[in-house]
């Protein structure tokens, strides 16, 4: 596999003001650990290892302060500015050096998925074309929305529709061949002014050439696009993190069982990580090595 793995965290964050007039969205706390670390884990559990991380000029300091160049989780993190606000799919043209000729995967820095990963794998295992997801929610309309015919094939993918054709939202995880940056050049703005991701979709599903994979409901895809699901979000990885004693999208964890970083980096990284809970959990993985028990050691 070839991929690249670019991370956008961008945004005005104004849905969440006041909480994002000093910190970025993306690193707002969820329950115990910042936004950006679950969007990030899923990426790394793809076992993709360079990343761009694309945020505005304000915050990428601020992100570049808290993840350093990666070489701790034995990846690459590499930054850049997107000066404002002009779509998802722009992400591609900032990244475009970035990218070369490899295919690339995009994750939103403010989508949290918690469940068996494999659909990203076998996505990210893909050749040619390129691969988004299905999952079903009660409220299509906030999404951009992809619709079956009787064969299961993809029909149809719209964004934020006034009258959805189907339940199934679109997540912010997609997966593209090579040609990605070329077919973002032919992609013009919005009527919001945005070079939507949504158009470079329809590009590949012109060309019969974007696969569509539909998230099983045991998965969870989270949102945390307001106050109360932010909350929500962060209630969430609490019960599932009281109750398993395991925690989700912890990095440096993440790192050992990916075989990313080897059991002695990951002790001399807790030498420096202040006494407290956190440390503890990394000192007992630690121990442990990064063969585990666990049935599933995803997260
Ligand atoms: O979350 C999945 C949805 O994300 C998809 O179903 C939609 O098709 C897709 O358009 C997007 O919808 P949103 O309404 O969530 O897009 P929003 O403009 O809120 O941007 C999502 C995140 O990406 C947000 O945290 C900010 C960041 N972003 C967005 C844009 C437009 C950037 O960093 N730069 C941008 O230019």
């Amino acid at each position: 596999m070839n991929k690249k793995a670019i991370l956008l965290a961008g945004g005005a964050g104004t849905r969440l003001f006041p909480l994002t007039k000093i910190v970025c969205k993306q690193l707002l706390p969820v329950y115990d650990k910042p936004m950006i670390c679950y969007p990030l884990a899923t990426l790394m559990l793809g076992g993709l290892r360079d990343v761009l991380l694309i945020s505005t000029p304000k915050d990428v300091p601020m992100l570049r302060n808290y993840l350093g160049d990666g070489a701790q989780l034995g990846i690459r993190i590499e930054y850049a500015e997107q000066p404002k606000p002009e779509g998802i799919a722009q992400a591609f043209l900032i990244g475009a050096k970035f990218i070369g000729n490899s295919g690339a995967s995009l994750i939103l820095g403010d989508n949290i998925f918690y469940g068996k990963l494999d659909f990203y794998r076998d996505a990210l295992a893909i050749e040619r074309g390129a691969c988004i997801f299905g999952y079903q929610v009660h409220d299509p309309q906030r999404y951009g929305v992809v619709d079956f015919d009787a064969e299961g094939k993809a029909i149809s993918l719209e964004e934020k529709p006034k009258q959805p054709k189907s339940h199934f939202a679109v997540p912010g995880l997609y997966v593209y061949d090579e040609r990605v940056v070329e077919l973002c050049r032919t992609l013009v703005p919005s009527a919001r002014g945005e070079l939507e991701i949504t158009d470079l979709n329809l590009l590949y599903l012109k060309r019969k050439e974007l696969h569509v994979k539909l998230l099983s409901r045991g998965m969870a895809w989270l949102d945390t696009g307001t106050q109360t699901s932010l909350l929500e979000a962060g209630n969430y990885i609490a019960t599932i993190e009281h109750r398993q004693g395991l925690k989700i999208a912890c990095l440096e964890e993440v790192a050992l069982r990916m075989g990313f970083i080897t059991q002695s980096e990951l002790a001399s990284l807790i030498d420096r990580l202040p006494k407290n809970e956190y440390r503890d959990y990394l000192r007992l993985v630690c121990d442990e090595g990064p063969s585990v028990s666990h049935p599933e050691p995803e997260r």
